[in-house]
């Protein structure tokens, strides 16, 4: 049993198999938050938690009970304008204009197993994974409105769900203006706020930060969840590690814009807020109407950040990523974006599939500019069918060539978008996002579709549907390549205008699930420029995201680091590409690139057609490495050795274990080399101490604990005695560990 209720104390203990979460009803039916951390017995309360001190300058309940105080108590979901000045967790404004609510407890109900939301992407519980779910119901009574607080606990990846679900059963509407997924309020501020920051290109660095005093936040109002911000937050105590420590994982299973927000207050509690971004929220209620939040993923663990990435790898895999591709091993992929850009024909491409075959390659993907009449990215977008210039024969039998050549066939699509130049705004010049009578600002020359008007999301669900038949599709790249500007949509009344981003993303979620539910089979890889859109919502339907559009091996091998810690190797599309890289200049070598691709969902963005016989060898070889051991690295787990974050960042290390601790594989890559070098070791993690293993078919055996304690001695890579001396730098080398038998 997961969640235990006290119902005398009104006590509600979630329990994991290695944490606890309990909230308790206060006086007037308010909820306290009283603990969330390492496990700890069921009580029937845990009063002397909910100790606190009478306060100065802060509000009372009542006249009658001047020592209950809202404002200094740790509450689980808070209100606005009664007395607790920290942000709220959700604001209600009523016809009168006013924003008091009064929600007091009512009910709950506990029901085993996890049911999926609809219209929204969200956990479930298929494999009966010993899932509960509780929901507290609150009501306000002068509006009749109800807040029911959903929470599912996940037992056996330690994990937490919440969301929170408002119904109006009253006479009138009522706006909400903010309504968060999930609110925690921790009892001090000794943590550190670890986000992960950057832009296109440079996704998803890791940015640690002590919390101070005030509000601090990482949010997004780009109508994705975006390359500067991403919604996977951490809370770490200052001397948590990778390897130990306490530490907080919370994301939000969502698209778009999102705010993860730390409140530190007067007496250093800190409030954590999760949810839509209420800057760019706003909903109106009607009688008999409900609005559901997003699903926010909280996460604990006392046993450092590599521990809780592992478990948060493992909830995704069981409960969010669809059924189908549990522990699927994605298919090799040769794509031609940077081999060709817009600039190919049927002819220009057939060398490539057939090249591909040759290498072992599983699946040939056509990038951007297959369709209309795009030869740069002024055009077509919304015409989704074939160039037949470049395409004679027609997407079919194109199609027909690769499937008979023995390879899967994958397409590209940027379902949101509308190119000026298109048939599409020739047809439908009003479904294109703008603001009446004011300036439409374009990004990449191009324009976004209003997906909150379901005819829009029919029309190209329709022509996406065509394609997909006509051509037996085997996977689609969905592509998101700007954001949205002049938010607003003509089919929405005024006052509903800040309706329109949510509806937006609810529209991307239609397509999304009438998609994958039409066409099983057909495997989707999001993208967003890269990672602009690498989130939980995304990942629900698409398994897997192209991680960045920065293919640099020495960039790469920041962006994956970074993305790690929220997010499984198998979610990352990563491929090698030619050098001097198309963006950073830099060469590498083809090694290195390997080495740093095969962490994720792995494949070649080359014209492997135009290469050397000595690398199209060193490909083949590489692709029949990968398939040998690919399972290892999509789904293995994953330990962060080195980071490039710290020090100078020369050095990345990780490792990947298989789930019997009998196989591994260790990569350590280095920037620059350096003269005379100091001596370094490698100290693996997730082996058997009691196991002995080979490195890379070693003679002699070594036993876990001695890898993992002693380290394995790293020699320097730089070989005096070579007749011809060659750059070390950007180098990679590999530790495969086996155990011995
Ligand atoms: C951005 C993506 O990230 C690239 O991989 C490529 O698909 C281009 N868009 C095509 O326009």
């Amino acid at each position: 049993m997961a969640i235990h209720v006290d119902e005398t104390h009104q006590t509600f203990h979630l329990q994991t198999d290695h944490t606890s979460y309990i909230f308790q009803v206060l006086a007037h039916g308010i909820l306290g938050q009283v603990y969330y951390g390492k496990k700890i017995h069921v009580e029937p309360q845990y009063n002397h938690l909910l100790k606190r001190e009478l306060k100065t300058a802060t509000p009372a309940y009542s006249l009658d009970e001047p020592d209950f105080q809202i404002g200094a108590i740790r509450q689980e979901y808070s209100d606005t304008g009664t007395g607790d000045y920290r942000r709220p967790a959700y604001q209600v404004t009523q016809s009168n204009g006013s924003r008091i609510t009064d929600f007091q407890y009512d009910h709950y109900e506990v029901v085993s197993g996890k049911k999926r939301l609809k219209g929204l992407p969200s956990t479930f519980d298929d494999t009966e994974d010993d899932a509960e779910t509780l929901t507290v119901h609150l009501t306000d009574d002068l509006i009749q409105l109800e807040l029911e607080l959903n929470y599912t606990v996940f037992p056996h990846q330690d994990v937490i769900v919440r969301s929170a679900n408002f119904k109006n059963h009253g006479t009138e509407s009522v706006t909400l203006n903010a309504a968060h997924s999930a609110q925690l309020d921790l009892p001090d501020k000794q943590y550190d706020l670890v986000q992960f920051a950057g832009t296109w290109a440079r996704e998803r660095h890791l940015v640690r930060t002590p919390l101070r005093a005030g509000l601090q936040a990482i949010d997004s109002v780009r109508t994705t969840s975006s390359h500067q911000e991403n919604p996977f937050m951490m809370l770490a105590r200052p001397n948590t590690t990778d390897d130990a420590g306490e530490v907080f994982g919370f994301n939000l299973i969502y698209s778009g814009d999102f705010l993860d927000q730390v409140e530190v207050d007067q007496w250093n509690t800190s409030r954590v807020l999760v949810g839509i971004n209420p800057d760019e929220f706003e909903w109106q209620l009607e009688p008999a109407k409900e609005f559901q939040t997003p699903e926010a993923v909280m996460t604990y663990t006392a046993d450092g950040m590599n521990q809780l990435s592992q478990q948060l790898a493992a909830f995704y895999e069981e409960h969010l990523v669809n059924a189908k591709y549990k522990r699927m091993e994605r298919p090799i992929l040769v794509n031609n974006w940077e081999a060709t850009y817009f600039d190919f024909t049927d002819k220009k491409l057939m060398p490539i599939v057939k090249q591909a075959k040759k290498l072992g390659i599983e699946m040939f993907v056509l990038d951007d500019g297959w369709f209309g009449h795009r030869n740069d990215d002024k055009s077509s977008l919304g015409d989704w069918f074939a160039d037949l210039k470049k395409l004679p024969k027609g997407i079919s039998t194109f199609a027909d060539e690769v499937h008979d050549l023995g390879l899967k066939f994958g397409l590209w699509f940027e379902p949101e978008m509308i190119s000026i130049d298109s048939k599409l705004y020739q047809k439908h010049p009003d479904w294109m996002i703008h603001t009446p009578k004011r300036r439409a600002t374009p990004e990449r020359n191009q324009y976004v579709l209003d997906f909150s008007r379901p005819e829009v999301v029919d029309y190209i669900y329709k022509m996406m549907s065509k394609v997909i038949k006509e051509t037996k599709l085997d996977y689609i790249k969905w592509d998101m390549n700007r954001y949205i500007t002049e938010m607003y949509s003509t089919a929405l009344p005024a006052d509903r205008q800040l309706e329109m981003p949510h509806r937006y993303i609810l529209g991307v979620y239609n397509l999304y699930a009438r998609l994958t539910q039409a066409y099983p089979d057909v495997l989707f890889e999001s993208c967003a420029s890269g990672g602009g859109r690498f989130d939980l919502g995304m990942m629900y339907y698409a398994p897997q995201a192209w991680a960045s559009d920065d293919t640099d091996a020495a960039e790469r091998m920041k962006v994956q680091f970074g993305t790690s810690y929220g997010y499984p190797q198998s979610m990352m599309g990563s491929h090698v590409s030619a050098v001097p890289n198309e963006q950073t200049g830099r060469i590498t070598p083809l090694e290195t690139r390997a080495n740093v691709a095969f962490y994720g969902a792995f494949g070649y963005e080359l014209d492997i057609s135009k290469m050397s016989d000595a690398e199209k060898q060193a490909v083949k070889k590489q692709v029949a490495f990968y398939k040998q051991h690919r399972a290892l690295y999509q789904f293995g787990k994953l330990y962060r050795l080195d980071s490039p974050f710290n020090g100078d960042g020369n050095v990345m290390s990780w490792v990947v274990v298989d789930d019997d601790q009998d196989h591994a594989i260790a990569t350590r890559y280095q920037l620059l080399n350096h003269p005379n070098a100091p001596y370094e070791r490698l100290y693996l993690r997730g082996l058997d101490p009691d196991k002995q293993y080979r490195v890379n078919d070693s003679d002699e055996t070594y036993y876990g604990d001695e890898l993992m304690n002693a380290g394995l001695f790293i020699g320097s890579e730089f070989d005096e005695d070579a007749d011809v001396k060659k750059s070390v730098d950007f180098s990679s080398r590999r530790f495969m560990i086996d155990v011995a038998k």
